[in-house]
């Protein structure tokens, strides 16, 4: 049975790629400092181990001691906003301990690296859908750590014969059985609409209508965290390192979201148009043909109501989201 290491296996996307490697026939074992994580997001079938990958001998030992055959690296800061304001805490942790991280599984002979990118390391796109080899210029630090580590990875492979997979998110959501999404603070969109339709909150606050869009809101590629997950156990048999756009290729505004969510929950979606968030293009849509060809990955939510849906019955199971 392949053991697999998953870092930040306590959040959103980690926990849920946890699950589907279990379902999957894998071993997990799961490296979270708990930082935005939650204890009671890791999957009660994996080993856990407490710790942050700051703790360079801590992750040099835990990967020398597991025998893994894989590393999946989720753990890490993904808000576009905070790192704005405290880049330092971006690069330190989304770069300099996932240097720990990648001189870990050196040291443990792993030979695998599956790393979450994102579409924020492509900026604002020239064109969409956006494809693997498209210009990448990080209009964030966020975007910009991520894409750091890309070019780390690139080089271990060269220089120390590591397989990696760099996996760009597009917009993950949707949740699965048992795990779904619960940041806190929330600043999604789809979890804020879904607390808004449980009355958790007045209204939705919908960062601009006069984008350059058919209705004026901005488009996102919203891919189900699901589809993620086979994503990740299909890059482990990746033909050759390298890179991954991961959307479904369709575009939908946040009114279509709205849409789906009141068709989803039966009930109206209060909200009011507030300005612009700094930092959004108008449009991020993947082109991943790549995947679909090279990992032979089929994405199963295709539509924004299948999406929504399961968010939605995650949301009424765990209405306060996680106890911890
Ligand atoms: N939005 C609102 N109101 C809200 C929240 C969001 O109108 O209260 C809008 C945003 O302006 C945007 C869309 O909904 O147009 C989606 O916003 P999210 O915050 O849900 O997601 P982002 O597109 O900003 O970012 C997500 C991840 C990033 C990742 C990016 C890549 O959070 O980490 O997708 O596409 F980099």
């Amino acid at each position: 049975m392949a053991k697999v290491l998953v870092t930040g296996g306590a959040g959103y996307i980690g926990s849920v790629c946890t699950e589907y490697l279990l379902e999957h026939g894998y071993e997990v074992t799961v490296f979270d400092a708990l930082i935005t994580g939650h204890r009671s997001a890791v999957d009660p079938r994996a080993e856990f181990i407490y710790g942050d990958l700051a703790d360079r001998e801590k992750i040099i030992d835990v990967c020398r001691n597991g025998k893994f055959d894989a590393v999946m690296h989720f753990a890490a800061f993904s808000l576009v906003g905070e790192s704005m304001v405290d880049p330092s805490k971006y690069f330190r942790n989304n770069l300099g301990s996932a240097i720990n991280l990648a001189d870990a599984a050196v040291a443990g002979g792993v030979k695998n690296f599956v790393f979450s990118s994102t579409a924020a390391t492509f900026g604002q796109p020239e064109k969409v859908p956006i494809a693997e080899y498209d210009r990448q210029v990080p209009i964030n630090p966020y975007g910009e750590s991520k894409l750091c580590f890309e070019k780390v990875l690139k080089w271990y492979h060269e220089i120390h014969g590591i397989n990696y997979a760099a996996l760009r998110y597009f917009n993950a959501a949707g949740a699965s059985e048992l795990h779904g999404e619960d940041h806190r603070p929330e600043s999604h969109l789809i979890p804020i609409i879904l607390q808004t339709a449980a009355g958790k909150r007045d209204c939705l606050k919908l960062f601009g209508d006069d984008y350059d869009t058919p209705d004026g809101s901005c488009i996102r590629d919203y891919i189900h965290v699901w589809d993620l997950a086979q994503a990740h156990e299909l890059a482990l048999h990746a033909p050759e390192s390298g890179h991954y756009n991961l959307g479904t290729g369709n575009g939908l505004s946040v009114f279509e979201i709205i849409k789906a969510a009141e068709a989803v929950t039966g009930k109206k979606i209060p909200f009011e148009i507030a300005p612009r968030r700094p930092g959004d293009p108008a449009r991020l849509i993947a082109c991943s043909d790549r995947a679909r060809k090279e990992l032979k990955w089929t994405p199963q939510y295709e539509s924004a109501e299948k999406i929504v849906e399961s968010a939605w019955k995650w949301r009424q199971k765990f209405p306060e989201g996680y106890a911890d």
